[in-house]
């Protein structure tokens, strides 16, 4: 069973806090596509796993007309096995998902999409530079009800100047439509982005960190009471709506990344491809590596397990630490995980730790206590 991740490395426009891999200039996108089938190609050979889910993510893959999209997934058709009821995932922006766009992508493969609406505050969509407005976010969503219930939509929190009652008025929306699936994500400053250099200028503040995990709290306490499970940090599905995809990642399944920035497991190694169009072309054109990649070691695998059980429902079993790690392994973990329980970031149900709302947000910091060292 594996999945494969299929990175469109092309956007409209740069949004102010994104430092994903994308370029604005189309000057390479037939070539882009060319090259992926030539990788799909190439990892296809001796690769004999079922494919259970594709995911086009990005960039902007709703930006590819639907032809282009139906191009890649009929390549990946001929070279892979695939299950009988894949999940096949399209990342789209509001402003690419017309009314026409939407019932085309209904008569393709896709089977679910993932709309970026990020908010439906015009203020905060400008500040974002979103290429779209609360108006369009709203039809669009009507819109692509009329053809999928397996729909998620992804907002940020904890923007700059937001409070409790303009975050509480971006969830009525999402309750108010009883979506089945939900993303949100605390806004994190990334380095080289505008938003970053409007912070350094004094142009923004960041909200501080207590007002941020209120609407955190908020969120998880609101999205329970409308019956959504938090099966991740940031993923609220309705039951039988959870992504297979992002379950995949975080159950340490097996995926292949294809184009450029993406990247791959395969139960042992990871690796990424070249963040650079011009380059990823050239490099698989000339046949040359266009990935570098690493071995995870069984201590790599323990503090990813840690990290994903932290920040997911399905959390860290001391049978399966037992099992597949050993007993210092098992050892260590109980030892420093006392500390959060103690403080009630933790909580413990059999053999299984959790963690709590404040637990999950605060998951970067405990892991970092419950992991290991390479040496
Ligand atoms: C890389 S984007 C791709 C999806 C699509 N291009 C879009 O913009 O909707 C995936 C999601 O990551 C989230 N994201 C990206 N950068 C972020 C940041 N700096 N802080 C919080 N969330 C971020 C956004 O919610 C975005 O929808
Ligand atoms: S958030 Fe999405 S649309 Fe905006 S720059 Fe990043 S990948 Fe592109």
């Amino acid at each position: 069973m594996s999945g494969i991740y299929i990175h469109i490395p092309f956007c409209k426009q740069a949004c102010h806090y994104c430092n994903y891999h994308f370029s604005t200039s189309l000057k390479n996108k037939e070539s882009v596509i060319n090259s992926m089938i030539k990788e799909i190609e190439i990892k296809s050979i001796g690769n004999n796993d079922m494919i259970e889910t594709i995911y086009f993510g990005g960039g902007t893959p709703s930006f590819f007309d639907t032809s282009e999209i139906n191009k890649i997934i009929d390549s990946i058709s001929k070279k892979f096995k695939i299950s009988t009821n894949p999940e096949i995932t399209l990342e789209a922006n509001p402003d690419d998902l017309s009314s026409i766009k939407v019932k085309e992508l209904s008569n393709s493969f896709i089977n679910r999409l993932s709309i970026g609406i990020q908010s439906f505050n015009d203020r905060e969509l400008k500040l974002m530079n979103r290429s779209h407005n609360s108006k369009e976010a709203k039809n669009c969503i009507d819109d692509a009800l009329k053809y999928y219930d397996n729909i998620s939509i992804d907002l940020i929190f904890g923007m700059p100047d937001s409070n409790l009652k303009t975050w509480e008025s971006n969830l009525n929306y999402v309750t108010s439509l009883d979506l089945n699936h939900m993303s949100a994500y605390a806004l994190t400053i990334e380095p080289k982005t505008a938003l970053e250099s409007f912070v350094k200028k004094n142009i923004i503040k960041p909200l501080d960190e207590d007002l941020v995990f209120e609407q955190h709290e908020f969120m998880c306490n609101k999205m329970s009471k409308h019956e959504y499970i938090n099966y991740e940090l940031s993923s609220f599905a309705k039951k039988g709506y959870f992504s297979k995809n992002n379950s995949a990642y975080w159950l340490r399944k097996k995926y292949i990344g294809i184009g450029p920035s993406a990247h791959s497991f395969d139960g042992t190694y990871r690796s990424w491809n070249v963040s650079n169009n011009a380059l990823y072309i050239k490099d698989i054109t000339n046949n040359k590596m266009f990935f570098e990649k690493e071995k995870l070691s069984i201590i790599d695998k323990y503090n990813e397990y840690v990290m994903t059980g932290l920040r997911t429902y399905w959390g860290i079993s001391l049978t399966y630490l037992e099992n597949n790690f050993g007993s210092s392994y098992k050892k260590h973990f109980e030892n420093k995980v006392i500390k959060f329980v103690d403080s009630s970031l933790v909580v413990v149900n059999n053999d299984v730790f959790t963690s709590t709302i404040k637990g999950k947000f605060l998951a970067d910091g405990i892991a970092s206590e419950l992991f290991l060292i390479n040496l």
